[in-house]
């Protein structure tokens, strides 16, 4: 539960190693978070952090193994969650693939990767996930979408497909749950430096995860439905959405 100054005291992420995930509990952790659980495919992968966060001052902190493909066990999981550590305040759906878009482009295992990490497991997840904050009566979900869910681009339609199947969803579900208690925030970043990005060319006015760290915070503080990081990439995503498509096809984006 939040405490009386409304802040966030307890924390699971799903993805627990994204770099996003990480810079934003931080910055809870700083404040007056004191409970984090991290769900990660390997906890192992996360141990340094774990240690980082309890020094930091988290009280508990718990690495839990969480993996987005395994679909079947994401009840038990989130039951596992809440049964132990009690009411969880904020979740971060951070988990995420980039994949290659020249192979999932033609390669269709490559694709459905890329589309049940993103999509299917985000859904699968959120299903219980709500069902327990529902019950709980207060909490915010905060779902890393993405600009590219807004309209799929030729270079990275399969992973802007499923941002955009997991956006629809986390608005739908946000609307849904409106008058419990729960809010579902939708953030859309642009490109940032993180290891998902590591290796390619960064775009002009690309961010930081601390950047977006810093943006869902006040989202959260606002109650707000949907942040873009940076903001004014509302405006960018707004005008390509508008082009007719046969502008918009020439493009080399
Ligand atoms: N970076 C960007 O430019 C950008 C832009 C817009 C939106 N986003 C979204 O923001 C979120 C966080 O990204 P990030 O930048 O923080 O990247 P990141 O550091 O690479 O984090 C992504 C995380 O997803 C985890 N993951 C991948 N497949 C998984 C699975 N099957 N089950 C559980 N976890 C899985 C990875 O786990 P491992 O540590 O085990 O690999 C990793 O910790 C993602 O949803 C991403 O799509 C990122």
């Amino acid at each position: 539960m939040k405490d009386a100054l409304g802040s966030v005291q307890s924390v699971l992420v799903l993805g627990g190693g994204s770099e996003i995930a990480l810079a934003t509990v931080r910055r809870l952790v700083t404040g007056r978070a004191r409970t984090v659980v991290l769900g990660a495919r390997d906890p192992e992968r996360v141990r340094s952090e774990v240690d980082e966060l309890r020094r930091a001052g988290a009280a508990t902190v718990d690495a839990v193994r969480f993996d987005a493909l395994e679909t079947e066990t994401h009840g038990a999981f989130v039951d596992d969650v809440f049964d132990r550590h009690g009411d969880i305040d904020l979740v971060l759906v951070a988990f995420g693939v980039l994949g290659e878009h020249a192979v999932s482009e033609t390669d269709a295992e490559a694709a459905l990767a890329v589309v049940r990490t993103n999509f299917v497991g985000a859904v699968s997840v959120l299903v219980p996930l709500a069902a327990r904050l529902r019950r709980q009566g207060h909490g915010t979900i905060v779902v890393l979408s993405s600009v590219a869910a807004e309209r799929a681009r030729k270079s990275n339609f399969v992973y802007g497909a499923s941002k955009a199947g997991l956006d629809a969803y986390a608005q739908g579900l946000g609307d849904s749950l409106a008058g419990t208690g729960v809010h579902v925030l939708v953030v859309r970043p642009g490109f940032v430096r993180s290891k998902m990005t590591a290796g390619l060319r960064p775009v002009p006015f690309a961010t930081t995860p601390e950047g977006v760290a810093e943006a869902i915070l006040d989202g959260v503080r606002r109650d707000a439905h949907t942040v873009w990081v940076p903001p004014f990439l509302r405006v960018v995503m707004f005008a390509l959405r508008q082009l007719p498509r046969p502008v918009f096809r020439r493009l080399e984006i």
